[in-house]
């Protein structure tokens, strides 16, 4: 299959390519779309042999449903039952933008879109295109991040290629993500909303609108049963092994034991510290958690097996959306000394 490469750029490039985009969702075809966090690959949520689609081209495991996406609040409740009353107030607060709700299904999505749950993840993303987009279709759009399971979600249509090209009808570029990280999961089926996955709306951000927030008690580790089921897969594993040093006063001594073993050593750092460190590479992801978060999926990314054989990575401010780019980080790591 050829990727057709659709560039949304200029007010009429803008309108064809997601007219292009749309037509091809339409057909049962699957097309990657740009978010404000990561790019989706996106089918018609109504669609089960669309939606295998997906699972196929990514090599995704059934048992790992994918979140929904809708332009508007009402075609979100169209999708669920009952809920409680601070989803309302989240909704408000926080769509679109950076956050899924689990919620109760009405059952209006394929089955294997919610692998076999009682609930579904729902999203309103911020992100001009997709909203076009999604107005466009009028369907819910079925998208989990467009790589190939277990590598870096894309932030780029580059990214997408690079895993993708030829499996998928179409890549629907928008440019870069500017959050980077996936959005933060949130489970609405209880009195106490309960996050699964960490991202740039924190804890925090919930509890301020709704006054309690539980964070899921296996969100650090794999565990048999995980109420999010794609937590217990090794995710974001860039091609290179990486190591999460802890105490930043020590990454020189640890990319020297590294060089000493005859390792080419990769290192991922913030500035300023990472200029002063000696190494055959260094990629700095920036001074701010929000720049450190967008650009976290290239640097991974960037790190190649005929360049370096370890990369070295410092750990970061946990403020704000930091606390998602560590989390990213230590389910990237091999070792954490
Ligand atoms: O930012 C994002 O969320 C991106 C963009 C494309 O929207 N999507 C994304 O999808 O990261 P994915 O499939 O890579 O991650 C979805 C996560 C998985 O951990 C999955 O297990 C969880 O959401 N999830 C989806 N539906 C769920 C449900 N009904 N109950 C619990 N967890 C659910
Ligand atoms: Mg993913």
């Amino acid at each position: 299959m050829e990727t057709k490469h659709l560039i949304a750029k200029g007010k009429t490039g803008k309108k064809q390519a997601i007219n292009e985009a749309a037509a091809l969702l339409a057909k049962g075809e699957i097309v990657a779309i740009p978010t404000e966090t990561v790019y989706g690959l996106g089918a018609n949520a109504r669609d089960e042999a669309a939606v295998d689609k997906i699972f196929k081209a990514k090599g995704r495991p059934n048992d790992n449903p994918l979140i929904v996406h809708v332009a508007s609040k009402e075609q979100l409740f169209s999708l669920v039952r009952s809920f409680p009353t601070y989803v309302t107030k989240l909704i408000d607060s926080f769509s679109p933008g950076p956050i899924t709700y689990v919620l109760e299904s009405s059952g209006k999505v394929a089955s294997n879109v919610t692998a076999g749950l009682s609930t579904v993840g729902l999203r309103i993303p911020n992100n001009e295109i997709a909203l076009m987009l999604l107005e466009q279709t009028n369907l819910p759009i079925a998208a989990p991040s467009a790589n190939i399971s277990g590598k870096p979600s894309p932030t780029t249509a580059q990214h997408v290629l690079e895993d993708l090209d030829g499996k998928i009808a179409a890549v629907l570029d928008g440019g870069p993500a500017n959050v980077g990280v996936e959005s933060t999961v949130v489970d609405c089926t209880e009195e106490t909303p309960v996050i699964l996955r960490l991202g740039k709306i924190t804890a925090n951000d919930i509890k301020q609108v709704v006054g309690k927030v539980k964070l899921a008690t296996n969100i650090k580790e794999s565990t048999q049963t995980p109420k999010s089921p794609g937590m217990k897969y090794k995710h974001y594993a860039p091609e290179v092994p990486l190591i999460l040093v802890q105490e930043n006063n020590k990454l020189q001594e640890i990319i020297d034991e590294e060089v000493q073993k005859g390792y080419r050593v990769g290192v991922l750092a913030s500035s300023p510290n990472g200029t002063e460190l000696r190494a055959d590479q260094i990629i700095i992801l920036g001074n701010d958690e929000e720049e450190m978060a967008a650009k976290l999926y290239h640097a991974l990314r960037s790190f190649k097996q005929n360049e370096v054989d370890i990369v070295v990575c410092e750990s970061f401010s946990r403020k704000g959306v930091g606390k998602a780019v560590m989390d990213r980080i230590e389910r990237a790591a091999n070792r954490i000394i």
